[in-house]
């Protein structure tokens, strides 16, 4: 949450071309600002508490959680990273057993393992979808194979039709990676509830971010809920009893009061990135750009909750665009320039340039564009417009240039924060 946002009249947001001067890659305080009064309540309350650490309002969160995800069991942690490393303490893995996971991913997916003396063996993805593809796994799966753990990438849920039947033939569990796509959904049924264990995080870029890091572990199993909820406190159990080693990753009490205040809002959130995306998807048709960029394809079987829209840009022009666009004020991101199988760090892996094609042409193309929640539709039209300008076309789709310049299409947003501190290109990352 920031303070003196300066509300921005449309006639002054325009410029020139009749595209806006910046859009902000995510702007926060347009979601925490109006619930102000409430974070202020909730904080206020556990400081009269002084419950600080996990407490009632992770247990409430816990169970609100479970009942939004319709998953029996959920442990808060202290972050994405660690809830991925409690889950596979949770299944003991062991140094030397293998897991396999896509290499286009984020860092903590890999390090989890490779913190346990496990050995992360890299899929290659899907081009369309940026997930894992079951046929990949097929091919890696070995003696040493003890789980499979698919991320759910930008907001949608991997291929569960088929990685399902591949885990239950090799009898390795699922741990999910659903860091970025809490409320996704396959056939109905919500990440977190697809496979064994699924692992979510609450760094404030995702769509339910809390105040800092934080995280939560969902599982369907009675079994592993109950290591988990004692490898979270040292495998305690009860007071200064250890009959397993654990860590510490706790939720902090002020994390949970505040993402409780959040969560009744998250279904009306992710309709609104789902209505931008189709928006995006909208304009850049109408603006003739499909031929020049890739368009992120959303798979019917379950609902994309859109975390990240990723367009694809080829020819070598994806970094020429993003300068572009930095230049012309809208806040882009790239996830991720190096696929983990090419990180200095797993070298010793022995993994090489050209192993797994598809993830490495996706690290060469893609640009994540603005799609938080607030986003207005002016400033859509801003990002549209900007990329077809740097392909020599007209900013402006032939119909909304004719319509009146009143309509909601063309408005400039009606209250845009002008901090410049949260949510310009270079302060968000994950
Ligand atoms: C796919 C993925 N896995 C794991 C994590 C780790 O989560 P955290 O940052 O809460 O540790 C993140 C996010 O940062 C992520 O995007």
């Amino acid at each position: 949450m920031t303070t003196g946002s300066v509300p921005n009249s449309g006639s002054d947001a325009s410029s020139d071309d009749g595209l806006l001067p910046s859009v902000p890659l995510l702007a926060i305080d347009r979601q925490n600002g109006p619930l102000r009064e409430q974070f202020r309540m909730v904080i206020d309350e556990v400081c009269d508490s002084g419950r600080f650490v996990l407490g009632p309002d992770v247990t409430a969160l816990e169970n609100e959680l479970a009942e939004a995800l319709d998953v029996p069991r959920v442990i808060g942690c202290a972050s994405g990273s660690d809830a991925l490393l409690l889950a596979l303490m949770a299944f003991d893995l062991k140094p030397g057993d293998e897991v396999i996971l896509p290499s286009y991913t984020f860092f903590a997916t890999a390090s989890a393992v490779t913190r346990l003396g496990g050995v992360p063996v890299f899929a290659d993805i899907c081009p369309d979808t940026f997930l894992i593809d079951p046929e990949d796994v097929a091919r890696r799966i070995t003696p040493r194979t003890r789980a499979l753990m698919p991320v759910h990438l930008f907001g949608q849920t991997a291929d569960m039709d088929a990685l399902r039947p591949l885990a239950e033939q090799a009898g390795l569990p699922i741990i999910e990676d659903a860091a970025q796509s809490i409320l996704s959904t396959w056939h109905g049924r919500c990440s977190g509830g697809l496979g064994d264990v699924a692992c979510f995080s609450f760094y404030p870029t995702k769509n339910l971010g809390g105040f800092g890091d934080g995280g939560f572990v969902s599982t369907t199993r009675d079994d592993l809920a109950d290591s988990l909820r004692k490898l979270r406190v040292h495998g305690m159990e009860p007071r200064y009893y250890h009959d397993l080693i654990g860590i510490n990753s706790r939720l902090d009490s002020l994390q949970a009061a505040v993402l409780r205040v959040k969560l009744p809002h998250l279904d009306a959130w992710t309709t609104n990135r789902e209505q931008n995306a189709a928006r995006y998807t909208d304009l850049f048709t109408r603006c003739g750009l499909t031929d020049v960029i890739g368009l992120p394809a959303a798979d019917p079987r379950g609902r994309h909750v859109w975390n990240q829209y990723v367009i694809r840009v080829a020819d070598g022009k994806r970094d020429a665009l993003r300068a572009h666009l930095s230049s012309a004020g809208v806040g882009t991101e790239i996830y991720y320039p190096v696929p983990l199988h090419q990180q200095a760090c797993f070298s010793y892996l022995g993994r090489n340039a050209g192993d797994l094609p598809v993830t490495e042409q996706a690290a060469a193309e893609t640009l994540a564009l603005p799609i938080f929640p607030e986003l207005e539709p002016a400033e859509q039209q801003t990002v549209v417009g900007r990329i077809a300008q740097f392909f020599g076309r007209s900013p402006t789709p032939p119909d909304i240039a004719r319509a009146d310049k009143g309509s909601d299409a063309v408005a400039a947003p009606r209250q845009l924060s002008r901090t410049g501190l949260i949510g310009s290109a270079d302060d968000v990352r994950c």
